[in-house]
């Protein structure tokens, strides 16, 4: 059985990849480390949880030490938009932070999942169908520490040996812990400001596209990689991955289907726009499907449904 160690355990994907791993691992099997933000009641009180400040090396080396661990899933990351205001501090987290996890799992041979992103393509990214293998020239902070993590992971494992694994994430919706601070959040605070107030006031454009995921497609596949033969890995460190593209006129359009006096508004945000614009449109996620068998199974329609039900009752409003 697995020792899992998840850092970033209070975030969005964190929290509820978590409960995922304690379910099918068993609850002491898997520790929750968080950093600034209080963890849920849920997460503490179904299995351990520690303090880990992952830019502090000795913290993550105690708690792999304490519990035995053998698999970290490190998801503790600045996300884009902050990145972009505070770029010393995303790269302390995201590439420092890295490193300590890595050198950690070097010394006491753990297995890593790393998660990469939308973010480590450029401008100069070809925008539809952008391949698994191409131009990676980001002009995000968040993007270049996302690519030198990449690199960092590819390393130990031709170095070392490290056995580590990872996808690029696209925007991820969730209705359990809000997103903090990425150019993706929009499509989860469309479905608060939908059920709560018939309107949102959208920072993108009407028609940006961008690769979006539901939650439980993004958690599995997180756990599918991890479970699959190494031998079978051709890229094994950051897989394109997509569920959907859509655009926020798109994804208003939908709500209106269960919400039809629902009303979008746009008031650009400029630094975020340009996040966005500089990210592909429609990724190819044709490696990942090959090597691991990643198949999402919500699309557009099936995970507004599913969130709009959910949230409703989280929120207790009648929609
Ligand atoms: N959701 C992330 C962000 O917007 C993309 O990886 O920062």
């Amino acid at each position: 059985m697995r020792k899992i160690l998840v850092t970033g355990a209070t975030g969005q994907i964190g929290s509820e990849l978590t409960m995922a791993l304690r379910e099918r691992y068993g609850n002491d099997n898997v520790i929750a480390a968080g950093h600034k933000r209080k963890p849920s009641k849920k997460l503490l009180n179904s299995g351990p949880f520690r303090v880990i400040d992952c830019t502090d090396m000795t913290t993550i080396e105690k708690v792999v030490r304490e519990f035995k661990v053998d698999t970290i899933y490190h998801l503790a990351a600045i996300l884009s938009a902050v990145a972009e205001s505070k770029p010393q501090l995303a790269w302390n987290v995201n590439i420092n932070g890295l490193y300590n996890a890595l050198e950690v799992a070097r010394e006491y041979g753990c297995v890593v999942f790393v998660p990469s992103s939308i973010g480590v393509f450029g401008p100069n990214t070809l925008k539809n169908n952008t391949p698994q293998d191409t131009i990676q020239r980001p002009n995000t902070m968040y993007g270049i520490t996302k690519v030198t993590g990449e690199l960092l992971c590819d390393y130990y494992y031709e170095k070392f040996g490290v056995d580590t694994r990872g996808v690029r994430y696209p925007g991820i919706i969730s209705y359990e812990t809000l997103p903090g601070g990425g150019t993706t959040d929009y499509a989860v605070e469309i479905f608060y400001e939908a059920i709560k107030y018939r309107r949102y006031i959208c920072y993108l454009r009407a028609d940006t596209y961008l690769d979006m995921m539901y939650m439980p497609d993004a958690i599995k596949a997180a756990i599918d990689i991890m479970e699959v033969d190494s031998n079978r890995l051709i890229h094994r460190n950051a897989f394109n991955v997509t569920a959907m593209s859509f655009s926020p006129k798109d994804i208003a359009n939908e709500i209106k289907k269960y919400i039809p006096d629902f009303v979008i508004d746009y008031n650009v945000d400029p630094t975020r726009q340009a996040i966005a614009d500089s990210w592909p449109n429609k990724m190819d996620d044709s490696a990942a499907r090959e090597e691991w068998g990643w198949k999402p199974r919500y699309d557009l329609a099936a995970m507004t449904k599913d969130m709009l039900e959910k949230l409703s009752e989280k929120l207790k409003v009648r929609i």
